[in-house]
């Protein structure tokens, strides 16, 4: 694989590595900011979740954007977003600019969340394409992880830790910023806009000069309509199906439960009786699992496929769960077993629907269409992600663990025959032959 693929896939990826920071960061500043904001529960829960209504808005404008100025742009746009919503949310005094300035940075992270897999897919080489989109999840593990060492480090310095908490984003944000300036627009974007010449050279640079004719001859193919894409093509006979696995992929990844467990993990535990001391060291353990087996998907993700991993990946998800659900109905949820089965569940999950929903969202629609079908998918994605953000502490509550992760097991079945059912193999083959036979 050539090594320009590489840093080019990395430097979009740094927009995966914003999104997992900016959706994990605010779990430490939680304790901080409720009394300086003095916020009641119910003040929380809407503040927390002020980032995921601005993801929505993020994603749903980015489709578009996406098509008319380029994914490059709309990326640096993104970018300098970030930069806002770190620099207002840690310098507010007042909570409307808190709030203004997280909804600011949840769509940054809406955009990052569909243009970066987006324009890894349309830059990579189909042999590599699952690992180098992969590389997005794997950096919105890093986020994630990142957010949550950098708030430990940070707990003791004084009042206004939880401020530099949130600037701690600053960092990778001038950093995507800057290093956007040295990579490509995407060549399928670019044939989109007539620039064929631009765009072989950019093929020539990343597929290698014999490919490169080839592709762009099949990219123009099936970009022969002038006109610019309606969302009402996505319900053509021929898409429909295409646009049903998408949005159905993006809700099953958020429903069948990954965010109880990334976001709530401290509740679960506490709910349980550990005492609170403990919980760095079962974060470091759910994040370090999360890390490592997302690297294990990237390793095969090209060699079995897709779909093999999410079938593995759903089955697993799937008896740890249940396993989970018998421990709360036995009696037996202590600290170490819940921990057990969590990191089983974290590992099939990082192994499987983590990195594939975003390879297979970014594969599947045909290129005239995909900045338009993805913003479908990834909506339902973030609104999905919004109901089980707000569902689950009221599950937890009022039907305790036992049926709670016994509901979210089903889910993962139910996942596990769809997947089987309907979801196609993308491995291997160009994004032009996929179109080719998708759109059958
Ligand atoms: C999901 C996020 C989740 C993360 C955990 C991503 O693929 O979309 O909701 O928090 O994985 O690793």
């Amino acid at each position: 694989m050539k090594s320009y693929v590489v840093l080019i896939s990395v430097t979009a990826a740094l927009g995966g590595l914003l999104f997992g920071f900016d959706t994990a960061v605010i779990s430490g500043t939680i304790n901080f900011i409720q009394p300086y904001f003095g916020l009641s529960e119910a003040g929380l829960g809407w503040t927390v979740s002020s980032l995921l209504f601005g993801c929505i808005a993020g994603v749903s404008l980015a489709g578009k954007a996406g098509d008319y100025y380029g994914r490059k742009k709309i990326l640096t746009v993104a970018a300098f977003l970030f930069l806002v919503s770190a620099v207002g949310s840690a310098m507010s005094t007042s909570l409307p600019v808190f709030v203004i300035a997280r909804v600011i940075g949840g769509l940054a992270v809406g955009v990052a969340s569909i243009l970066s897999p987006m324009y890894i897919a349309e830059i990579a080489p189909a042999k590599y394409r699952g690992r180098l989109v992969s590389l997005n999840q794997l950096a919105i593990v890093i986020g994630i992880l990142v957010a949550f060492f950098t708030n430990y480090l940070l707990v003791d310095t004084g009042e206004n830790n939880w401020r530099w908490m949130l600037l701690v984003m600053v960092g990778p944000a001038l950093l995507l910023f800057f290093s956007l300036f040295f990579v490509p627009e995407s060549p399928r974007w670019l044939v989109a806009q007539n620039r064929e010449k631009v765009a072989l050279n950019v093929l020539i640079q990343t597929a290698g000069k014999e490919l490169a004719r080839k592709e762009l001859w099949d990219i123009r193919q099936t970009l022969q309509n002038p006109e610019e894409a309606a969302y009402r093509e996505l319900l053509a006979p021929t898409v429909r199906p295409i646009l049903w696995v998408g949005v159905i992929l993006a809700i099953f990844q958020q429903i069948t439960g990954i965010n109880t467990i990334m976001y709530y993990a401290p509740k679960i535990f506490a709910q349980i009786g550990q005492s609170n001391d403990t919980a760095l060291l079962q974060t470091i353990a759910i994040g370090g699992t999360n890390l490592l087996f997302t690297i294990v998907a990237m390793l095969f993700i090209d060699r079995v496929g897709r779909k093999f991993l999410m079938v593995t990946g759903s089955v697993g998800m799937t008896v740890m769960l249940s396993g989970l659900s018998l421990l709360y109905f036995m009696g037996q949820a202590t600290g170490v077993l819940v921990l057990i089965f969590i990191l089983g569940y974290i590992a099939f999950f990082a192994a499987s629907l983590g990195p594939t929903l975003w390879v297979v969202v970014s594969e599947i629609f045909p290129n005239r269409l995909r900045s338009k079908g993805m913003s479908v998918a990834l909506v339902s994605l973030w609104v999905a992600a919004t109901f089980v953000t707000i569902i689950f502490p009221v599950m937890l509550e009022a039907l305790n663990g036992a049926v709670t992760f016994m509901v979210f097991a089903f889910i993962c079945l139910v996942n596990l025959w769809y997947v089987v059912r309907y979801v196609p193999e993308t491995k291997g083959k160009t994004l032009e032959e996929l179109e080719k036979e998708l759109l059958k």
